[in-house]
């Protein structure tokens, strides 16, 4: 049979194979490992996976790849992202080193606000340029699909300006971006000590707003989902506000996403898995019951280690006890210019493996089958396997643990997206 491509000679082929479900458990150690492994693509679809001599028996195609014993493994999904913004703060860096809290900084008009003044000041085509640089950051170290959250914006003329720019980077370079209003992402100055007053403006004007620039966005016309997510955290939104605005939000047909327990557990944990969320992300707080709610749910739990890492603090999310108990566990970078400048997905398995003592199997899985569940992308990507989409990458090394046991050095060697060779 004619194929369009044929990826062969992989030493370890990785396909992170799951039956139509994120990982959970003892199947997080298991990465499906195929010695001298090989891939049919045809139409940017995985037609066949198997070992070389097998595949290359059935199959033929002008187009042959040879990975030379290297690694193959899924593209990453990078499942929580602030990867659109304009400027930086590279000012707070200094500020906590100095040994001001990353929570002190948002309460004195810092953080989110600061980002969310110049973000609000672009121009579309300058926000566009400079989030393009990011994502191109973020393909060189793997990244095929990501997450990309609004929420320095903070009014609606801003929301959609980003969710439009968002729309215009989906279209116009290769990482596939899945959008996520994140209205509720601080209390802009405007609406300062009046946070219930913003949530029903978030409600009553921008959701209908945001649902209608959906409705008619080439996110929609390719089925691809739109979240709503808001930050449940002291001095940003309470438990009830989460509340709030995610019944508004389900009720007009958006999937769900909360950051939850950052830094100060509030209960919008509980909330959220109630209301059927896709996910829940941070949980560097959470209460081992709510943890045991988690299990019992379909929710994914986002960790996201570079973000104590970047704080300079030794508390991690218990992704060992989120594992145990059986909820499925998925890692993201959280991009962002305060609490997370980092692109980098390898740079994150390689911290959850020493600070959240994930084995290099449970940190790929969390950053590919279970990230694709956590983006409501989990039956088109995320593994090697047949009838997903060819997003692929091959790593310069020969055991994909490399990626994890090593830092600070980009493994990726090529990177295939919808089966067509992106670099190199
Ligand atoms: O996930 N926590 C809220 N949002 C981001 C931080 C965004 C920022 O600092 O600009 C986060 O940590
Ligand atoms: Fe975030």
């Amino acid at each position: 049979m004619q194929a369009d491509l044929i990826i062969y000679n992989a030493g370890q082929l990785v396909t992170c194979a799951s039956q139509h479900a994120p990982k959970r458990g003892a199947a997080m150690r298991e990465v499906g490992k195929i010695a001298d492994g090989a891939v049919a693509i045809k139409n940017g679809q995985i037609l066949a996976v198997g070992a070389s001599p097998e595949i290359l028996g059935q199959y033929d195609s002008t187009d042959k790849y040879d990975a030379g014993g290297r690694v193959v493994c899924p593209g990453f999904v990078d499942a929580h992202t602030h990867a659109v913004y304009a400027g930086e703060r590279v000012d707070e860096f200094d500020m906590r080193i100095a040994g001001k809290t990353y929570l002190e900084i948002m309460q004195a008009g810092g953080g989110i606000n600061s980002t969310m003044r110049k973000t609000r000041a672009a121009s579309p085509e300058q926000l566009y340029k400079e989030s393009l640089a990011r994502l191109q950051t973020m393909l060189m170290l793997g990244t095929t699909t990501a997450e990309v959250k609004t929420g320095y914006g903070l009014d609606t003329d801003s929301e959609l300006k980003m969710l439009r720019v968002i729309e215009e980077l989906d279209r116009t370079q290769p990482i596939e971006l899945i959008p996520t209003f994140l209205g509720a992402h601080s209390i802009p100055p405007e609406f300062a000590g009046r946070a219930n007053e913003y949530i029903e403006l978030v409600i009553a004007q921008m959701l209908p707003a945001v649902a209608n620039w959906y409705a008619q966005s080439s996110f929609k016309a390719h089925g691809k989902p739109c979240f709503v997510d808001i930050f449940c955290e002291q001095g940003a939104f309470s438990a009830e506000q989460t509340r709030q605005l995610l019944e508004a939000s389900a009720k007009l047909g958006f999937k769900l996403k909360a950051h939850v327990d950052e830094f100060v557990p509030l209960g919008g944990t509980s909330i959220a898995i109630e209301l059927g969320a896709t996910s829940i992300d941070h949980l560097d707080f959470t209460h081992a019951n709510e943890i045991a709610k988690l299990a019992n749910s379909e929710t994914v739990a986002v960790v996201i280690p570079a973000v104590n890492f970047n704080l300079g603090s030794n508390h991690f999310a218990n992704a060992h006890e989120i594992i145990n108990q059986g909820a499925a566990l998925a890692l993201a970078t959280d991009i962002n210019p305060g609490s997370a400048p980092c692109p980098s997905i390898p740079l994150v398995m390689a911290i959850a493996c020493r600070y959240q003592r994930l084995l290099p199997s449970e940190a790929l899985n969390a950053v590919t089958i279970n990230a694709a569940y956590a983006s409501g992308m989990g039956e088109r990507i995320g593994s090697i396997e047949v009838g997903k989409q060819a997003d692929l990458l091959v790593l310069d090394v020969s055991d994909y643990r490399h990626l994890a046991y090593q830092f600070g050095v980009n493994l990726v060697k090529h990177i295939f997206k919808k089966g067509k060779r992106l670099n190199g």
